[in-house]
């Protein structure tokens, strides 16, 4: 039944494609509410086609029969069908809007689940609010897409049937010339729905471009005003709202000019009613009665039919929705491993790279250029050294040489282009990625924190992890104290990602998350970078502590972290460089890390 609909309402097979699977994706589903409410609907088409039919009885019996108790019966038959067309109103809009609602919880968790699978490069190629503003605009449009079609192929459709059967019955030349002029409108309106479906998915992208910059410019508020963009950006977004406004105008004048459409035509067709059916009650003695029922049926009969004729131009806006969101959710998840492989549970771990060349290349599209094709030289070429087992590696570099890649690389965010990366001799390909990920702890270049309290924070590294566990973990990193400082505590909550903190006191949580972790393979990428010398001094003690009997690698730039390192990799424009230990480096007094050296040193 509905791939007759796709293939009458939606002209290209793209379209039906979308349709159809959302259809099958959610009509199954919803199978026994969508049948109550189709039982609602055909009751309310059937009381209203009655209601036209009944004006034969009326003008009959009441008007000429003089038949009181007729009318008496009549007009108590009306009441009870309009109290049960009111009722079962009610139900079938109640039961509409449950499936909508769950319909959207579910796309929305789909959604989520599918973005959590997602590779990290996915997210590079996408502005976040932009992503998330459309997917949510696209979500309401999808709930509104199915409920417009079951509206609109049930109600609207059933009732016109049921109408122009009473029309049928009442007069058949009539009908059948009325026939010729509903052809004409649909081919008019297939032209408005092309045009809206352009639009509107111009309307979405410039809507979720407006969330960006409102979300951007509540985050950035103190360089916002430091710099004085205020003005800048204001122009920016009544621009973006301007075009916004003009696109969604352009839906309302061309939805609404279906409406002028219908109306003359309908005029037309009334007008001719009159004149033809006048002339056969007074002309051929043709029943009153049957004229006025047929009336009756004609005029209730437009709405519906005018409801169903812009069907396609509405649903068009909302196949848009519904196809961004299949794009979204077409993007293949995650280059992660499902390997059989697994960490031996004693094993330390030695990372080993041979021979690695990558580069960040991608084909995300980001719905807003449509296709991104992100193609850029190596990042990495040729690597190969080893993050021996329980013993500390230090990177270190020039910013841009390509460290924090190394260091996704191991976690595999991304799969190397060339070579392989190894932990214990087997390839990271062969490694189930969760189970390689579990063995890790990782300390971010930026500090990343969730919406929660500072407790919820750190045992997302842990579930298990016991309040003391936490607690200890927040000593070692020595963030107990401005902790207990808060006035509540563990339980403070934080802003948009510890907005309420200092970059020192945000680093230090992220370091007392990788301890509750306590994984035996610590990922440190300048983990320390933004505290000052004396909570560096004893954040690293701490962070010695936990490193022994580790495998670390650690990202610095301070040769306090670096100089006690077993071993010291130079990486520089995506090569290894140099390495071996402090000593070892500094005699090579020409290479880049006695060049670091002496800034960090000076
Ligand atoms: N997600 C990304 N997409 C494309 N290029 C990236 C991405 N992340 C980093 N790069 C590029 O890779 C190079 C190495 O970056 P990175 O590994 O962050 O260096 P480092 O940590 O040593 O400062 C830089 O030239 C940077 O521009
Ligand atoms: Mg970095």
């Amino acid at each position: 039944m509905f791939s007759s609909f796709s293939k009458f309402f939606l002209k290209s097979p793209d379209d039906a494609g979308v349709f159809q699977r959302m259809a099958s994706e959610n009509f199954k589903r919803y199978r026994a509410e969508y049948v109550q409410a189709i039982v609602c609907l055909l009751i309310i088409a059937g009381i209203t086609a009655y209601s036209a039919w009944l004006m034969g009885p009326i003008v009959k019996d009441v008007f000429y029969g003089n038949d009181l108790n007729q009318a008496l019966w009549l007009s108590g038959t009306v009441i009870v069908i309009f109290l049960i067309k009111g009722f079962v109103t009610y139900r079938q809009n109640v039961i509409m809007q449950r499936i909508g609602n769950n319909m959207v919880a579910r796309y929305q968790r789909r959604l989520f689940d599918h973005l959590l699978n997602l590779d990290v490069g996915f997210f590079a190629s996408q502005h976040s609010v932009a992503l998330v503003s459309r997917l949510n605009q696209n979500v309401l449009g999808v709930r509104d897409m199915l409920n417009n079609v079951v509206l609109g192929y049930v109600r609207d459709l059933i009732t016109l049937i049921a109408l122009i059967g009473v029309m049928f019955y009442r007069d058949v030349y009539m009908s059948l010339a009325i026939f010729i002029i509903g052809p004409l409108a649909l081919m008019t309106l297939a032209g408005y729905a092309r045009r809206v479906k352009k639009i509107a998915r111009e309307e979405v992208q410039i809507n979720s471009q407006v969330a960006t910059s409102m979300q951007e410019a509540s985050h950035g508020i103190a360089v916002v005003k430091a710099f004085t963009m205020e003005d800048q950006l204001r122009v920016k977004l009544n621009t973006l709202t301007a075009e916004a406004e003009n696109r969604s105008n352009k839906i309302a004048r061309i939805t609404a000019r279906t409406s002028p459409l219908m109306e003359t035509l309908a005029g037309f067709a009334i007008a001719a009613v009159i004149a033809y059916g006048g002339y056969r009650v007074i002309e051929n003695g043709y029943e009153p009665s049957d004229l006025t029922s047929f009336m009756t049926a004609l005029l209730l009969a437009y709405e519906p039919a005018k409801k169903l004729a812009r069907l396609r131009v509405v649903l068009e806006r909302s196949m848009v929705n519904a196809r961004m969101i299949y794009e979204v959710l077409d993007v293949p998840i995650a280059s992660g491993t499902k390997g059989s492989g697994e960490i031996k549970p004693d094993s330390l771990g030695n990372i080993e790279f041979k021979d690695v060349t990558f580069s960040y290349s991608g084909k995300y599209s980001n719905g807003e250029t449509g296709e991104s094709v992100l193609k850029a030289p190596p990042v990495i070429s040729g690597m190969s050294f080893t993050v021996e087992a329980g013993r500390t590696t230090a990177l270190v570099g020039p910013s841009g040489g390509g460290k924090s890649t190394i260091v996704a690389l191991i976690q595999r965010f991304y799969a190397p282009e060339s070579g392989a990366i190894e932990i214990d001799g087997i390839s990271l390909e062969n490694i189930d990625t969760f189970s390689l990920r579990n063995n890790m702890a990782y300390v971010s270049q930026n500090p990343i924190l969730f919406q929660g309290s500072i407790r919820e924070n750190l045992r997302y590294a842990r579930p298990d992890a016991t309040d003391i566990e936490i607690e200890q973990a927040a000593k070692s990193a020595q963030a107990n104290d401005f902790i207990s400082a808060l006035p509540d505590g563990y339980d403070t909550l934080l802003g948009e990602n510890g907005a309420n903190l200092s970059g020192g006191q945000r680093q230090r949580l992220s370091i007392a998350r990788a301890i509750v972790r306590d994984a035996p393979i610590l990922l440190l990428d300048e983990a320390t970078s933004a505290l000052d010398n004396e909570s560096e001094a004893q954040v690293q003690n701490a962070l010695d502590g936990l490193m022994k009997g580790r495998t670390t690698l650690v990202i610095a730039h301070r040769l306090s972290t670096i100089s006690s390192a077993d071993k010291i990799v130079v990486v520089d424009g995506g090569k290894v460089v140099d390495q071996g230990t402090h000593k070892q480096l500094l005699k090579r007094t020409k290479g880049v890390y006695a060049r670091l050296n002496n800034v960090s040193a000076g």
